[in-house]
């Protein structure tokens, strides 16, 4: 399959452009004919081949994490393994996932669960084999998949033989791979991450006759990054795993490699000079494999990962994932916004990772005190629910089970900048067992079946944990085929919105802005990449809300939410914010307020009042103007679901003809553009919304107003430029199948006789 013309194929290059350069670039490029060639076909733009194939395919990928123990036994042993795993891809490639990211799988006496190793090149004897990896890694790619693995360069287990060695002697030549005092006064003024378990980051060993420095459990001692040959032993395992094929590593625990006295002993320079190394050595050897850097801290400090481009591929966003969570249970899109607001660019080579869920507890280190207070009152009632600074739940019941909030979730993660992650068994509404110690209860069995005893999990009558068989979330009613059968199911849900979300490019490239709205319930934004571009409109209430937005808000200049690295950034300038000297209103503070604005168009002043005149310098870019310079519009095909259907509608939209073309080569961009919204109507795209996820249109008005009504956690996807020749208009929500429900909070979605719109077919 090839790119899509025009897009796909380009997608680097435009991505490297500034916005005035992107602008010369389709107005310097041949006019469009009619020829089918010429066609930007967006669903071409499907999964795998495009999307893995190119060299930002992380940047569009949604991941699946797997803990390999709770995923599929095959063998029978109680423990899940690698082959299950391999067992199960189909699965996996049917939900949408493109790259699968293994937790631990190194040999380990399980203290931190596979996250104190004991040998760095090797298999987990529960887990298999090297070869049953080395199968599993070449049936992901058979897949057209992508493969990452947990790297965990921090620390090791005090059971290692590196560590078993230096606490022998102090002559021992593995004595120096570790950090080592005569007393714990020093670096105190590093935090202690386990709280709940461990009262220093020093543990006195008997035999060494000193105390070894660790900053998870005192089971695992923190190497010594001041020494070369540690450095060099962690190259040596990169190099061994990427060369059995894996295709990157979730890098863990990254800000503490190195300690300085007067310091956190988080995120130093020397840290970073260590991480650029480790991925010259990649990009020299193996270039097109990523790292991601696990880095709990705020965006400023984790933007710092991302180098210019020569640190870390990608990072979780680790502070969004709480707000997510705030942003429902407050009804408020308000701590969204803020966050977003305060995420600063990436280079262009770079994304974030978005989650709503992992193996952890659901980490509240990145909200205030307050917050957290208050997170922890909403959704951890129960002590026993709280773990560290954290929660040890699972996503559907944080939901309660309420479906609509579940997904709605989704859609945030789905449409926010970042590659989203899937926890495993999340997709299925798995539900947790506080009651297992430390953060097991989130690690329960994967339910695949009804089948007694274990749910299709396991034949053995000796499981490593029990699977959950609760009346709400037992696998008797959770479970994999159950899900697969229900075209409601929030499995079919999730698939769906993967795939409508992987044929625009603008949710894994695309600029990300605010629009503000006349409701705080409502969360909305725009992704924009190129002449792709999504409207995103959020209900976070339980209560029906009425909103209305401006279309305009975010003009089609194609921001991005990265940036060239700095080198490069001289020539595109950088985002200036002025105080509105008329602010208050939706627009203006909506276009004040863009995160991400970047390449070009970086908006300098913004004065406005509703309804009035908006002063926008778009300098370098395009274009809040009466006399805006068009983009060239493309022939599309939508792919739509009508009546059971699925019809794959040609449609055009007006060409700029050559003689227009000719005209515009050559044309500037105007530094300063007036928008009179009185008499506004530039964009003919504009003039219709269209949800990718129902095919509802909404109309526009002719000043770029948009009214509509949520249903309660309604969501729509639209986009601003597939229009015109649709039949019908779509459906309005995904909410059709919800009509029949009767909704109380009390029940559960299980008990719910909830009727879905048909999934689509591929
Ligand atoms: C982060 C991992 O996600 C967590 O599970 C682990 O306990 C710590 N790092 C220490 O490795």
């Amino acid at each position: 399959m090839t790119a899509p013309n025009g897009l796909g194929n380009s997608i680097e290059n435009l991505l490297s452009l500034s916005g005035e350069a992107l602008t010369q670039q389709f107005l310097s490029s041949p006019p469009l004919n009619n020829s089918t060639d010429e066609f930007l076909d967006y669903s071409e733009h499907e999964r795998s081949e495009m999307s893995v194939s190119n060299n930002l395919w992380y940047k569009e990928a949604i991941f699946y994490e797997v803990y390999v123990r709770a995923f599929c036994d095959i063998e029978g042993t109680g423990n899940g393994g690698i082959s299950g795993i391999t067992n199960k891809l189909d699965y996996l490639h049917t939900l949408g996932v493109d790259c699968i990211w293994l937790l631990p799988i190194y040999p380990s006496p399980l203290k931190d669960d596979g996250y104190d190793i004991s040998d760095y090149c090797d298999i987990h004897p529960d887990y298999g084999t090297l070869n049953d990896f080395k199968i599993l890694v070449k049936a992901v790619h058979e897949r057209n998949m992508k493969i990452i693995a947990d790297f965990i360069p921090n620390h090791c287990s005090d059971k290692h033989k590196w560590f078993q060695s230096a606490r022998l002697s102090r002559d021992s030549p593995y004595r120096d791979y570790f950090v080592w005092s005569d007393s714990p006064q020093k670096y105190k003024d590093a935090r202690i991450i386990f709280l709940d378990v461990e009262q220093s980051n020093w543990t006195w060993d008997e035999t060494a006759g000193q105390y070894y420095w660790h900053r998870f459990y005192k089971e695992q001692p923190d190497l010594n990054f001041d020494n070369p040959k540690v450095q060099q032993e962690m190259l040596n395992i990169v190099d061994f795993w990427l060369n059995l094929g894996i295709d990157g590593f979730r890098v863990d625990a990254v800000p503490y490699l190195f300690e300085r006295e007067g310091t956190s002993c988080e995120n130093l320079p020397e840290t970073h000079d260590f991480l650029k190394k480790m991925r010259r050595f990649i990009d020299n050897k193996y270039p097109g494999r990523i790292i991601l850097a696990e880095a709990c801290q705020m965006p400023d400090e984790v933007r710092k990962y991302f180098g210019d481009g020569d640190e870390f591929h990608m990072g979780f966003h680790f502070p969004v994932m709480p707000r997510i969570y705030m942003s429902i249970m407050r009804s408020k899109s308000e701590c969204l916004r803020n966050i977003m607001e305060g995420t600063p660019e990436i280079p262009n080579t770079c994304q974030w990772v978005t989650f709503l869920r992992n193996h952890d507890e659901l980490t509240l280190e990145m909200v205030t005190k307050d917050e957290r207070k208050e997170m922890w009152d909403f959704y951890a009632p129960v002590p026993r629910m709280r773990i560290n600074l954290g929660i040890r739940r699972r996503l559907a019941p944080l939901m309660g089970g309420d479906q609509r909030k579940i997904e709605l979730a989704y859609s945030l993660l789905f449409t926010l900048p970042g590659s989203p992650i899937i926890y495993y068994g999340d997709e299925i509404c798995m539900g947790d067992n506080i009651w297992l110690e430390d953060r097991h209860g989130v690690r329960t069995p994967m339910q695949w079946s009804d089948q007694p005893p274990n749910g299709g999990f396991s034949t053995s009558n000796k499981l490593y944990a029990p699977v959950i068989d609760d009346p709400e979330y037992g696998y008797q009613k959770v479970n994999v085929v159950e899900s697969e059968k229900d075209p409601s199911s929030l499995y079919q849900v999730i698939r769906q919105m993967i795939q409508r979300r992987r044929k625009h490019l603008s949710f894994g490239h695309g600029s990300f802005q605010w629009v503000n709205s006349d409701n705080p319930h409502i969360a909305s934004y725009m992704r924009i990449c190129g002449i792709d571009r999504m409207f995103i409109v959020q209900n976070l209430s339980d209560q029906v809300q009425k909103v209305t937005l401006h279309t305009h808000a975010a003009s089609i200049t194609p921001f991005s939410t990265t940036s060239m690295p700095s080198s490069s950034n001289t020539t595109t300038g950088s985002l200036h914010r002025r105080t509105p000297s008329n602010s208050g209103d939706g627009i203006a503070s909506g276009i004040g307020s863009r995160v991400g604005g970047g390449d070009g168009g970086n908006i300098e002043s913004v004065t406005s009042s509703f309804g009035n005149t908006l002063t926008v310098d778009g300098a370098g870019g395009n274009l809040l103007g009466s006399k805006v310079t068009p983009i060239p519009t493309r022939k599309v095909h939508t792919h739509y679901q009508q009546s059971n259907t699925n019809i794959n509608k040609q449609h055009h939209q007006p060409l700029t003809t050559k003689e227009e073309y000719e005209a515009l080569k050559g044309t500037k961009p105007p530094l300063v553009s007036f928008l009179n919204v009185e008499t506004a109507s530039y964009d003919e795209q504009s003039h219709y919304l269209i949800d990718i996820l129902t095919d509802y249109q909404v109309m526009v008005d002719q000043k770029g107003y948009v009214t509509m009504e949520l249903e309660p956690y309604q969501f729509y996807w639209f986009s601003m430029g597939e229009i015109t020749t649709l039949m019908g208009e779509g459906s309005k929500s995904r909410d059709l199948r919800r009509k029949s429900i009767q909704i109380n909070d009390h029940t559960s979605l299980h008990q719910r006789n909830i009727h879905f719109a048909d999934p689509i077919d591929e």
